[in-house]
């Protein structure tokens, strides 16, 4: 049997570079590798915990839903479904919040982030978003999480609920371990101490950005002090962070790209980074056009990922109420 894996992404705007390079790339490469059992999901329970209208939550659902297949995700392959059409995993989180200790909910860097950030909503689900994002993640016993740096301590969390569950109730979890790209924490482009986030949208380069965007944004990047186009992340943070992507995306090595840049500019150096970006995203722009016009067949992919994963979550459910003393 091959290792399972999963991991999800919440349906809140419009997917930048981050999520490309920390999460979903990264997605579609461990899918193609056929190693794996994979299941990806959107967030969309999770994304509740954030200010929203119903109409724009369909539309951000249906967007990120269109997105994976854009990027490259494929029901032949992966088993893709929406969090909320498994009502076990809310079931379960109920048991598992009722391991948890509120000391270790109150000290995840992400509510304190959240809660600082837009302290009008500090909401429960927010408190309790990483006993949910553990269901998540333990309803099918995977052995791995490919998922970006700011989701480790949430991940860490999960491994610390499934031992103490197991170490309770008798082995039911398993612990899975995280899984990083290359990238795993991508900085904004206009502030390169701080990481892209679509908080700060005024950082981000959007998976669909026109070409026209992208070079504006990249032309406009905050570079550091000096001409030289090196990989130094202390002293050259805004030039260290666009060397990543260029790397990243071409497949060329840091120090290929530092010998190349040697004795040029940055402007010259902005104008062939903006180049790659365009060139990669296209394919993923093309495909996204086109689904957009097969609204019908997207859904169905959904229902039937989200009808399989129901079924397993509902198992682990079933087994979780009997250890647990729950009659049935
Ligand atoms: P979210 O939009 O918060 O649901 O994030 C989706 C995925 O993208 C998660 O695996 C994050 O860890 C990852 N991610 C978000 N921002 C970045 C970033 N700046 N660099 C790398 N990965 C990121
Ligand atoms: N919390 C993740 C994020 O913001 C999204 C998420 C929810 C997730 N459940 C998960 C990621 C389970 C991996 C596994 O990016």
């Amino acid at each position: 049997m091959k290792p399972v894996l999963v991991s999800g992404i919440q349906p809140t705007g419009r997917l930048h570079l981050g999520n490309y390079l920390g999460a979903l790339k990264h997605f579609v490469e461990l899918q193609k590798s056929g190693k794996y059992e994979c299941y990806f999901f959107i967030a969309d329970l999770h994304s509740l915990t954030e200010t929203f209208s119903p109409e724009e939550k369909t539309d951000q659902i249906n967007n990120l839903a269109v997105d994976y297949l854009a990027a490259g995700l494929d029901p032949e392959k992966s088993t893709l479904f929406i969090q909320s059409l498994s009502p076990a995993h809310t079931e379960m989180a109920w048991v598992l919040n009722c391991i948890t200790p509120f000391g270790e909910l109150r000290r995840m860097t992400q509510f304190k982030e959240k809660s600082e950030n837009d302290p009008e909503n500090i909401n429960v689900g927010l408190f309790t978003y990483p006993v949910l994002m553990a269901v998540d993640i333990l309803f099918c016993n995977p052995q791995f999480v490919p998922v970006g740096e700011d989701q480790l301590q949430h991940l860490e969390l999960t491994r610390t609920l499934a031992r103490k569950f197991n170490t309770r109730f008798g082995k039911t979890f398993t612990e899975p371990k995280p899984l990083l790209t290359e990238v795993p924490r991508l900085m904004s482009l206009d502030d390169p101490t701080k990481k892209m986030s679509k908080s700060r949208p005024a950082g981000c380069l959007f998976l669909d950005d026109t070409p026209e965007e992208v070079l504006s944004k990249i032309k406009t990047a905050t570079t550091d002090s000096g001409k030289e186009i090196v990989y130094d992340t202390d002293k050259k943070p805004g030039v260290s962070n666009l060397l990543l992507i260029y790397s990243n995306l071409s497949k060329q090595s840091i120090s290929s790209l530092e010998k190349r840049y040697q004795s040029k500019g940055y402007a010259e150096f902005k104008k062939d980074l903006a180049r790659v970006v365009v060139e990669s995203l296209l394919p993923f722009q093309t495909n996204k056009k086109e689904l957009m016009n097969k609204p019908g067949g997207i859904k169905k992919i959904f229902e039937a990922g989200s009808k399989k994963a129901a079924s397993i979550a509902n198992k682990k459910l079933i087994e979780v109420k009997k250890k647990i003393g729950l009659v049935l």
